[in-house]
């Protein structure tokens, strides 16, 4: 098979490159290890910064998101005496939607599909190939035989455990990486969310979140140990978390969980995110953890310049947007890596946390929401650090 650019990973990095590249004329193939089913139902976060939006909904993706999806114009923190309000619209005139990762996922498969693009779920073994030459290749296992896809670039779109970062030979990347003592048990479940906002709680016993998918789904996830397995977190136990870091500021109804997971957090990145003709977008080059979302919109900011880089590359044979692809993500990605973790410190109990840093941690909290100026830096990132589209 020959195409112009081989992507690795059906997730919404590797399907909105696709996308990008379609409407600029540019011919793709997906490779992805896992069936339809799994890629349309894997649960993640689903909050989406503005200009995301905007960009889902100039490129025509975002009929089902805009009907939808959720607008939330702040959050609120639940802390101390009780809930403080953070009015993104009235501080940075942006908002968030909150539509769920796999419903943009199975718009984008949909469309890709619709559009004629080729995606090849259920591609076993794949690797990648030549990446410092100028015919790449992508090797795999598809209908049980051996296939190969002969490319001017490829997109490493699959993800934190794929095949592509480490693919680059050793001494090439620098790993940039840090693990927080704690980890985040999270369900999906049949229970409206307590408030039409999300509350971020910060309380004695550890942090809780409370997002929502519909108005009668509920996205919530507690704080729990390092180490914790799906079955150290039983539903009552879940609850009765919940419950307590809700501290009383709203009642909570419980319904039937849907999903559950447990994961850890952390502090993730690679630089450069190039190595040759193989350009990695997305949680294969850098993992932010979950507090304020940043994961999915850091991917679509990543495949956003990649695009515009291949077209400028097709279009005039030029490649300085290409060479200078990895310094323009990674300018943004900081600054996201910062802000998750100030989030994540800010609001998490530390279990070896000093009585300074609690005093410190709490004056944070209280001025985030008593100045102004720092509510609006809190409203800015959180919403998304301008991105031209
Ligand atoms: C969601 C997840 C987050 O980590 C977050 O900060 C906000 C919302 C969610 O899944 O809805």
């Amino acid at each position: 098979m020959r195409t112009q650019v081989g992507i690795v990973g059906a997730g919404p990095a590797g399907l909105m490159l696709s996308h990008l590249l379609h409407l600029s004329g540019i011919e793709s193939i997906i490779v992805e290890e896992r069936s339809r089913a799994y890629c349309e139902s894997r649960v993640r976060a689903g909050l989406i910064e503005q200009w995301a939006r905007d960009l889902i909904l100039k490129v025509g993706l975002g009929e089902r998101l805009q009907r939808e999806g959720l607008l939330h114009h702040g959050i609120k923190l639940n802390f101390g005496t009780g809930l403080h309000p953070i009015d993104f619209t009235k501080l940075v005139g942006r908002a968030v939607t909150i539509y769920g990762q796999q419903e943009l996922v199975k718009d984008m498969i949909a469309q890709r599909l619709a559009d004629g693009g080729r995606i090849l779920f259920e591609a076993e073994q794949a690797s990648v190939h030549d990446l410092d030459g100028e015919r790449p290749k992508i090797r795999f296992r598809h209908q049980e035989q051996s296939d190969e896809i002969d490319c001017d670039f490829i997109g490493g779109c699959d993800g934190f455990h794929g095949i592509c970062r480490p693919s680059i030979p050793d001494g090439v990347l620098t790993i940039y990486e840090r693990e927080y003592p704690f980890a985040w048990a999270g369900i999906l479940a049949e229970s409206p969310s307590p408030d039409e906002e999300l509350i971020y709680c910060s309380q004695e016993r550890g942090f809780a979140l409370f997002s929502m998918r519909s108005p009668t789904v509920g996205r919530f996830y507690v704080q729990c140990g390092r180490d914790d397995k799906e079955e150290d977190w039983p539903d009552e136990r879940i609850w009765e978390e919940l419950q307590a870091r809700l501290a009383g500021v709203r009642p909570l109804v419980q319904g039937k969980v849907l999903q559950k997971l447990v994961a850890p957090l952390r502090s993730f990145a690679v630089e450069p995110m190039q190595f040759g003709r193989l350009f990695l977008a997305g949680d294969s080059a850098h993992i932010v953890p979950p507090t304020g979302a940043k994961g999915m919109n850091l991917a679509m900011a990543d495949v956003l310049v990649l695009s515009r880089a291949i077209a400028e590359f097709y279009k005039t044979r030029r490649s300085e947007q290409l060479v200078t692809y990895s310094q323009t993500c990674l300018r943004r990605m900081w600054k996201a890596q910062r802000f998750s973790w100030w989030m994540t410190q800010m609001l998490h109990r530390f279990p070896d946390e000093s009585a300074f840093d609690r005093k410190r941690r709490e004056a944070e909290l209280d001025y985030v929401t008593s100045s102004q100026a720092a509510s609006m830096t809190l409203a800015e990132n959180y919403t998304g650090l301008p991105m031209d589209i």
